[in-house]
């Protein structure tokens, strides 16, 4: 990741949510949010991927192969994380590597909800102006900017206002790749030392 720039894949992600939406395992799987966090340039692929036109171009045709396979591999992943967060509903979710993840405004489910979003600062500078205009479906969003690789995830959870005594839904989806193990452990053992009887974590 490096310091100064937004994730890329996280738009990757999304382009593919995007791409899916309405036309891959519909009545399980929905992200009408996606295609409002893209950027203009961002939304051409999907909209080729989505009319099923191939482009003529090879950067353009290259755009095109790659979200239509992210939107293959995305959609399981979505559905798999989704149903486990509905399934062990807990008043907090914190979502660890969180950027353009988009759940607090797509799931109905967390209404009753505090989610914390927790990423990179960049990533979150980023998405930030992405979804200023968007009304959250949970009760409330709070941004948490984390650099894994320099600074600890559960002092910066606690000054955000995280409840270590309430139980907390966790998610790590595409994230652990993307740091070394050392990072990893570290960020699990913030996860064990803030989660209470009926916490659960959820890691693709
Ligand atoms: C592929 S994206 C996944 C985003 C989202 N969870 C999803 O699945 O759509 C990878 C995420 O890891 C975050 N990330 C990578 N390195 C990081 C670091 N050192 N500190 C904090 N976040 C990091 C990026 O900012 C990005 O949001």
């Amino acid at each position: 990741m490096e310091t100064d720039r937004a994730s890329r894949t996280a738009v990757m992600v999304r382009q593919g949510r995007a791409a899916a939406h309405g036309r891959l395992a519909e009545g399980r799987f929905a992200d009408p949010v996606a295609l409002e966090l893209l950027r203009a340039d961002e939304r051409v692929a999907v909209r080729h991927v989505r009319d099923g036109a191939p482009p003529k171009g090879w950067g353009e045709r290259v755009a095109y192969e790659t979200v239509g396979a992210t939107a293959e591999v995305m959609v399981p992943r979505t559905v798999a994380i989704d149903d486990a967060v509905r399934a062990r509903p807990a008043p907090q979710l914190v979502i660890v590597g969180a950027v353009l993840d988009d759940r607090a405004w797509r799931l109905p489910e967390p209404a009753d909800v505090e989610v914390f979003e927790v990423d990179h600062p960049a990533s979150q500078r980023d998405e930030r102006g992405r979804v200023a205009g968007l009304e959250p479906l949970a009760r409330s969003v709070r941004f948490v900017p984390v650099d894994f690789t320099r600074e600890r995830l559960d002092t910066a959870l606690a000054s955000a206002g995280h409840r270590p005594e309430t139980a907390t839904t966790w998610i790590r989806e595409g994230v652990v790749p993307y740091l070394s193990r050392a990072d990893v452990t570290a960020t699990v053992e913030a996860i064990v030392g803030r989660s209470a009887p009926g916490s659960c974590l959820v890691v693709n």
